[in-house]
């Protein structure tokens, strides 16, 4: 034992990373990028994918890496419904089998490499990770999202960015309500969070920071409601409402992400919004493109702290904090084989903040800011 720690100076602690990626659904992106007819590199969990279109219109996503001799099948050609690789033209199909050796007799037995199975869903592409290899079980699919086909909502306006730092630090967010104030510049006021089976739940009410405000144009809003799931280890839909005065604009937000590797991982947005008399015709997609660079903004603002924050497995935590212990219980499902998952990690669990305290010492801070913004001075 050193010095420090007989002084009782908390040591943070950190395992190692795991080794394995999660099981689950991952979304790659919209599809509509992947259907031009040629072959897409996508490196995720810890590899080389490749995302292709076949002539069915179908999509497909194999280990790039050709098993005749390891060409790259991202390079390669799409023919028919298979993937031809650019080294010798073996065809591989989405199912992962070598169809066709144009030059050979005949395809050796078992030539396969690996496939992912793929939902083309809401017009984005999602692949199951499952390090044990079993299909994916139909009570953990992605819900389907009513206003991503419907002519009352604007299309997706999509964001990815490429974070460097292990994907459990996004997860986080979920539990973190303080954060909300001081990175992101909003004011939570009601904060709750619900986990159950591979669902984890954020419920979130905000008042709008009048000491942060970007512009005096326009209606002023009030505040928002969310209403954040993830449905697994990396989707999250979050029907998100902003209150103005005298009307209220009705949104979904995506927030989703897939490692590349352990220490990276493609962090990614969606955001449609609801034409209404308030944000009737183009106002819908005006508004769904600004809220898609606040969503931007503030992932520029989670990213800033993660670029250099410890990653900690024991965080000290104060009443006022979200359960951190319990999310993380409910992610380690998403790590460990199927046999291993424990009722702990994925029985319901509910948890509402008091945050009587945290609004009352918020309200002074924006009284602070704003009296210092009003003597012209920077904010505190
Ligand atoms: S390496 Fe792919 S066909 Fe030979
Ligand atoms: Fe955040």
């Amino acid at each position: 034992m050193t010095a420090t720690e007989s002084d009782g100076v908390r040591v943070i602690e950190a395992e190692a990373i795991p080794t394995r990626y999660a099981r689950g659904w991952h979304c790659l992106g919209l599809s509509e990028r992947f259907r031009d007819g040629r072959p897409h590199a996508v490196r995720a969990f810890g590899g080389r994918l490749v995302v292709f279109a076949g002539e069915d219109g179908g999509l497909n996503v194999l280990d790039a890496y050709c098993r005749h001799m390891g060409g790259d099948l991202s390079e390669g050609t799409v023919k028919g419904n298979e993937i031809a690789c650019p080294f010798h033209d073996w065809r591989w199909g989405g199912d992962g089998r070598c169809k066709k050796i144009p030059y050979s007799r005949r395809v050796p037995l078992r030539a396969r490499t690996a496939a992912w199975p793929t939902l083309d869903q809401d017009g984005m592409l999602f692949v199951w990770n499952d390090p044990e290899g079993n299909p994916p079980p139909p009570q953990q699919a992605i819900p389907r999202i009513p206003g991503a086909t419907s002519d009352r909502w604007t299309d997706w306006v999509w964001t990815e960015t490429v974070v460097h730092a292990n994907c459990r630090e996004v997860v986080d967010n979920v539990v973190d309500m303080a954060h909300f104030f001081y990175v992101h510049y909003s004011f939570p006021t009601y904060f709750k969070n619900v986990f159950e089976d591979h669902r984890a739940t954020q419920i979130m009410k905000g008042r709008a920071r009048p000491d942060a405000r970007r512009s005096s144009r326009g209606p002023q809003m009030l505040g928002n409601t969310s209403v954040a799931t993830y449905y697994g280890p990396s989707f999250m839909i979050d029907e998100l409402t902003y209150h103005y005065e005298g009307f209220d604009i009705n949104s979904v937000l995506l927030n989703c992400h897939y490692p590349i590797d352990r220490n990276s991982f493609v962090l990614q947005s969606g955001i449609i919004t609801e034409r209404s008399e308030a944000l009737p015709g183009e106002a819908a997609d005006e508004m769904a493109r600004k809220l898609s660079g606040f969503i931007q903004l503030g992932f520029e603002q989670d990213i800033r702290i993660w670029k250099t924050k410890a990653r900690i497995d024991n965080p000290l935590l104060c009443e006022e904090d979200g359960p951190v212990y319990q999310l993380r219980r409910w992610y380690e499902q998403f790590y460990v084989d199927v046999a291993d998952v424990t009722p702990e990690m994925t029985a319901r669990f509910e948890f509402e903040l008091d945050t009587t305290r945290p609004v009352e010492a918020w309200e002074q801070e924006v009284e602070r800011n704003l009296a210092a913004q009003a003597a012209g001075e920077r904010p505190a």
